[in-house]
């Protein structure tokens, strides 16, 4: 028996697979969900008519038996720096060979969008959430965790929260990026940090101040402060220019801060990398396509968001995980902003 629907078209419903098949409902229902005892060949005469007749069991009824939705959610601060669609891609990646469907919710870095993300989640029906926010607080892990919502913090995660998070050696990065610059002879470095109340950015600080706060150029002038994007970049860096003019070295505390420094330089007069050496931070695939190519600490944004997704999906089927906290290693990866004339033959 098929069904009509208004349109005209048909829709093959659970039914009509166990009438072809010859079987209940109930021993179809137990192929489809993998779940009970069923012979092997009443399995494969069920797979056939499901087969022969293209069913595909409807998604609202497997939910409300398995009080399901293979929906998870992802929010992210902003879709317009690629590092945060690079890591979008591995969650769906993990999330697609599992079965599930990714929700994307960009909060804009808005802590308003933020939190009414929070709320309508709640209210649907998704199985868990992976957020990469710095507007999170408390209060908003405490409304999901109530819901009986799994949540996987990543990258940018609220401290002490008793959820898994994934981050990354951020200070150890910011120490590499701003050794090296002092290796290839750099004699005045400066450091453009992202925003303020921003974990990693302060982490990449205090990295870079463990490696120049004790000589005697330095001090607070040094370091301007960004928002991660070009445009914000290449305005701190001319401020930096102005400031300081013997500028010969800048960490930048993301790759498209370190685009709008590179921007700015050209502006400027200054070449790169003989004049002006610079480091970013994150490996984003851009950074080495640019002219000249980017010397950065490369984050392993692909395995973040794997790892995240592998996380969730082990809490969604086992409520009971305790929360883990992994901390990644990262990596100097040394390109043309900081290769000078020098070491091109070394
Ligand atoms: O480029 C975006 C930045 O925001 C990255 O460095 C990431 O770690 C983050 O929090």
């Amino acid at each position: 028996m098929v069904n009509r629907l208004h349109g005209g078209g048909a829709m093959v419903t659970i039914r009509d697979v166990a009438k072809k098949a010859g079987v209940s409902t109930a021993t179809v229902s137990r192929v489809i969900n993998k779940k009970g005892k069923i012979t092997k060949e009443t399995q494969l005469i069920v797979e056939e008519a499901i087969e022969e007749l293209a069913y595909r069991p409807n998604a609202l009824a497997r939910s409300l038996s398995n009080r399901k939705s293979y929906a998870v959610a992802f929010i992210v601060p902003t879709i317009t720096n690629p590092f945060f669609p690079e890591m979008a891609r591995a969650v769906e990646d993990v999330a697609r060979n599992n079965g599930y469907n990714i929700l994307l919710c960009n909060t804009d870095d808005k802590r308003e969008r933020f939190t009414e993300y929070v709320d309508s989640l709640t209210s649907q029906f998704v199985d868990g959430v992976i957020i990469n926010s710095h507007n999170m607080e408390k209060r908003d892990l405490d409304i999901l965790q109530k819901n009986n919502i799994p949540v996987v913090m990543m990258d940018r995660v609220l401290e002490n929260a008793q959820a898994t998070s994934i981050t990354v050696q951020n200070r150890e990065g910011a120490r590499l990026a701003t050794q090296h610059l002092m290796d290839i002879g750099c004699q005045r470095v400066a450091h453009i940090s992202g925003m303020e109340n921003e974990y990693n950015s302060a982490q990449r600080m205090w990295g870079y101040r463990d490696v120049v706060s004790d000589l005697p150029w330095f001090d607070q002038s040094w370091i301007g402060k960004a928002e991660f994007n070009v445009n914000s970049g290449y305005q701190v860096a001319k401020e930096i220019f102005s400031r300081h003019p013997d500028v010969d070295g800048i960490f930048c505390a993301n790759d498209l801060i370190a685009i709008g420094a590179v921007k700015a330089a050209y502006e400027w007069g200054k070449k790169i990398p003989n004049d002006l050496a610079i480091v970013g931070f994150d490996g984003i695939n851009m950074s080495e396509q640019t002219v000249p190519s980017l010397t950065t600490v490369v984050q392993p944004i692909y395995d973040m968001g794997q790892l995240a997704m592998e996380e969730l999906i082990k809490k969604i089927e086992n409520k009971q995980e305790k929360p883990k906290k992994y901390v990644l290693d990262v990596e100097l990866r040394v390109r043309e902003s900081t290769m000078r004339s020098s070491m091109k033959h070394v």
